[in-house]
């Protein structure tokens, strides 16, 4: 794959002009100078109503600010063209976009297979909310796509996948789980739609679209947005009855970004693909640099030749690198907590994929809840978000931390 965008990601006229590299599209898809101020950036459209020409005679389609705002629109138009995808949709939070997205394509009754690996809080949605409305739930491992296609069954909706997921950073080929999925929907009589959370690649790394799956989505909180200043999420796909369906619960629920919040991750999402360059990097000679030291038991990163998942991840990828997130095991969980409060310059705190660069311990912060269940996650594991700082002082504070361990 390149990094080229394809004539099927130039969403609306805005930006034919594109020349379709990734990072031009970043800069200019979804947004015109407008006609009267021409303003370089999209506006901040701080109106909860739009003025009508009659009843229902709208001008540019905008009524009422809980439906659509033109700042969102314009969020949601620059994603979907850099994933490929025809229609996206904006929410307050990634966690927004996936409740909606199940309610959108769930009902009672109806059966989800999910990873083995994933951000705790999808697996809390789907294991308490929508579990208690009715929907079944199957864990697999879909870093081996035979286990998604035996657990369809003919009510099974949808195939929930992170590649690379949060915290283990596993690998899932896309387009293998795709056409299991594709067999086994035959099969089955069932109609399974695979939906990529692809948070952690961006699209600037992996286009899932492109590799077979239906929906993508984003916790545009990380990557995208980039600078930790703003939380929102991202549904995008090339099926025009989801997007209604998105855009009825939208204006129905309510859980649209505020044209603030768009606005600064329509700002950050220019950078992506500079960012991204510079976390792949960063992330690449940490992940070395870790993998040689003593104290760490096992460095998961999928840019390193021994990780499972490397070749399958080469594969898929545009090629630009292997993403900013490191994951390394300790040994044991008293040295995984020593060293999550040992480092100066890598702060202790939740989240991913900002600038700065940051350090947790996944069991008992971001996957406190899936303790006790399939997704649980070892307890010795570290989980470091590499930012784009100089990477030397990033390791000669990853050193002083590992020194602080002790050999014992
Ligand atoms: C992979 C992944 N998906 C979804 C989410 C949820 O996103 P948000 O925190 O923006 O609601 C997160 C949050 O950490 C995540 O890591």
């Amino acid at each position: 794959m390149t990094d080229h965008i394809s004539d099927t990601t130039r969403h609306g006229d805005d930006i034919t002009k594109c020349g379709g590299g990734f990072d031009t599209a970043a800069i200019h898809a979804g947004y015109e100078p407008d006609e009267s101020m021409g303003s370089i950036n999209i506006p901040i459209y701080a109106s909860t109503t739009f003025a009508q020409n009659a009843p229902n005679d709208l001008r540019g389609g905008f009524e009422y600010g809980r439906v659509a705002n033109p700042t969102v629109v314009s969020l949601a138009n620059t994603i979907a063209a850099l994933e490929g995808a025809q229609y996206g949709k904006i929410f307050g939070s990634g966690m927004a976009a996936t409740d909606l997205l199940l309610r959108a394509l769930l009902r009672p009754g109806d059966h989800l297979i999910m990873g083995h690996d994933a951000y705790g809080g999808t697996y809390r949605l789907i294991a308490s909310v929508f579990a208690d409305w009715g929907v079944e739930f199957t864990v697999v491992d879909t870093t081996k796509p035979e286990q998604v296609g035996a657990a369809i069954q003919p009510n099974t909706k949808l195939v929930w996948i992170e590649t690379p997921t949060n915290p283990l950073l596993a690998i899932t080929d896309i387009a293998a789980v795709a056409s299991v999925i594709k067999t086994s929907n035959a099969v089955q009589s069932a109609n399974a739609k695979l939906i990529v959370d692809n948070t952690f690649a961006s699209p600037y790394l992996q286009r899932p679209l492109e590799l077979g799956a239906d929906v993508v989505l984003h916790s545009t909180t990380k990557y995208i947005g980039g600078h930790s200043d703003v939380v929102g999420g991202a549904v995008v796909s090339n099926d025009s009855q989801l997007d209604e369906q998105l855009d009825f619960l939208l204006g129905g629920a309510g859980p649209i970004a505020s044209p603030f919040d768009a606005y600064l991750t329509a700002r950050g999402v220019k950078t992506l693909g500079v960012r991204m360059d510079r976390h792949c990097s960063n992330a690449q000679i940490i992940a070395e640099y870790l993998a040689a030291r003593n104290e760490v038991v096992e460095v998961l990163y999928p840019g390193l030749p021994s990780h499972p998942g490397h070749e399958v991840a080469k594969k898929q990828s545009t090629g630009k690198g292997f993403g900013g997130m490191v994951s390394i095991r300790l040994r044991d969980e008293a040295t995984a907590l020593k060293f999550v409060q040992s480092t100066n310059l890598i702060c202790l705190a939740e989240s991913l994929g900002g600038v700065e660069s940051l350090l947790e311990h996944p069991a008992t912060m971001t996957h406190q809840s899936v303790a006790g269940s399939q997704l649980e996650v070892p307890r010795d594991l570290v989980r470091i978000s590499v930012g784009i700082e100089n990477v030397e002082d990033l390791i000669a504070d990853l050193d002083t931390a590992l020194e602080s361990l002790g050999s014992s």
